[in-house]
């Protein structure tokens, strides 16, 4: 019985530790997640583009941007290592170490896709995508309709007013000439003015 049951020790330990490194293998795998991933903000805001990152070891961080009409990049970076950000974002970005980005002082040339890369030393890449949409400033459609109201609210004044005078020009007209026709009647009856 002995030698039967030390050799199932012997095997057994060395299947564990190979089950024990696949596990491990598929643990290591990159996680990104969002909470959001599409967004909505308006020109001269600032948005943050969040993403968590879990990773065992110090990943390589790239974010391209991607629209109908160009592609860019936009930063690459080892939290903690070194980071590179590109001319064209180079005063209005901010990078996190979880991965996120901050881009400050939007403008309408900055909806479109950010695609972010993350590898790690040992080969492991994982992407993923999020959409910024930038609207025109809601503030300056207001002023508009406050001007076009302020306008319309000026024409209504003014032909009120002229119907007003209108009226008054009429019934002295009218007054006139009843008084023309009977000049013996009293001054009274010319009150309803
Ligand atoms: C990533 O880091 C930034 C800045 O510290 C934080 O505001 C954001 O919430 C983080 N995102 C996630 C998904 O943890
Ligand atoms: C930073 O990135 C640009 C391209 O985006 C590249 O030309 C430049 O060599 C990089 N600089 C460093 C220090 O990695």
């Amino acid at each position: 019985m002995w030698p039967l049951t030390n050799w199932n020790t012997h095997t057994t330990i060395p299947l564990l530790a190979v089950l024990f490194t696949g596990l491990c293998c598929l643990t290591q795998a990159i996680t990104i997640t969002a909470p959001e991933y599409s967004l909505i903000k308006s020109v001269q805001e600032d948005v943050l583009i969040s993403v968590g990152i879990a990773c065992s070891e110090t990943p390589t961080i790239e974010w391209t941007f991607m629209s109908s009409s160009s592609r860019r990049d936009v930063a690459v970076w080892q939290p903690g290592v070194h980071s590179n950000i590109s001319e064209y974002y180079e005063d209005r970005l901010k990078t996190h170490n979880n991965g996120s980005i901050t881009l400050l002082d939007l403008r309408l040339a900055d909806s479109g896709v950010y695609i972010l890369t993350v590898s790690e030393p040992t080969g492991h890449s994982k992407g993923s995508t999020i959409i910024l949409k930038v609207t025109e400033v809601l503030y300056e459609d207001l002023q508009y309709l406050a001007v076009f109201v302020t306008v319309l609210g000026g024409i209504a004044g003014f032909l009120m007013l002229s119907m007003w005078l209108l009226d008054k020009v009429y019934r002295r007209v009218k007054t006139w000439r009843q008084m023309r026709k009977q000049p013996e009647h009293d001054e009274t009856e010319l009150q309803p003015l």
